[in-house]
């Protein structure tokens, strides 16, 4: 495991996959080092991509809607993703890509140590939650791993695309409140 310094300085050179050759920036991570409540989304888009952070584009600002609505402040939380570097076209980060960079975000959870972990999307959950996770099913059900609750929401960039999705987050928002509740996470 490296501190937070190695672990920057090496994720911000990586080269192991074959994204580092289109990336502009690497969108590492933001926030409070020591936060509560993490959320891990699939890989940058163009704007992350252009700013070297995660969720500054149209899904970032409704993910601060998001939260907005449980007075969670994006500032009070960390923000990563599956992949640190954008995939093409923002095409889904393929198996050999996020096995390239699992490690950098599992190091980010040993580091920030996190109450709450909720994944953005099918491909965060599946990777983080449970290879079978079904998003549309199991979207809001909460699971404890490694001392971790964790849960999954759909994307923000799928409640753009389709907003009948966006009444199953509002109650996975809900929901999301009350484990902040539960366990006195500091948001
Ligand atoms: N979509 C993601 O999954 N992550 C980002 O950082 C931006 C868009």
């Amino acid at each position: 495991m490296m501190d937070w310094e190695s672990l920057e300085r090496t994720c911000l050179g990586c080269t192991r996959c074959g994204l580092c050759e289109t990336r502009h920036n690497v969108a590492f991570g933001v926030g409070p080092r020591d936060a509560d409540v993490m959320f891990v989304g699939e890989g940058p888009g163009e704007q992350e991509d252009l700013k070297g952070e995660p969720f500054v584009g149209a899904a970032g600002h409704l993910l601060d809607d998001m939260l907005s609505i449980i007075d969670l402040g994006r500032e009070n939380c960390y923000i990563a993703n599956i992949v640190k570097c954008r995939p093409p076209r923002n095409r889904d980060p393929l198996e050999t890509e996020q096995d390239a960079c699992i490690d950098y975000l599992r190091n980010q959870v040993a580091l920030v140590r996190p109450k709450i972990i909720v994944c953005l999307g099918r491909v965060a959950a599946k990777r983080l939650i449970d290879p079978d996770f079904r998003i549309t099913r199991e979207h809001g059900t909460w699971v404890r791993k490694n001392g971790v609750w964790m849960s999954a929401m759909y994307h923000p960039s799928a409640l753009l695309r389709d907003v009948s999705k966006r009444p199953e987050t509002f109650d996975d928002l809900l929901s999301l409140r009350e484990k902040i509740r539960e366990t006195g996470a500091r948001i």
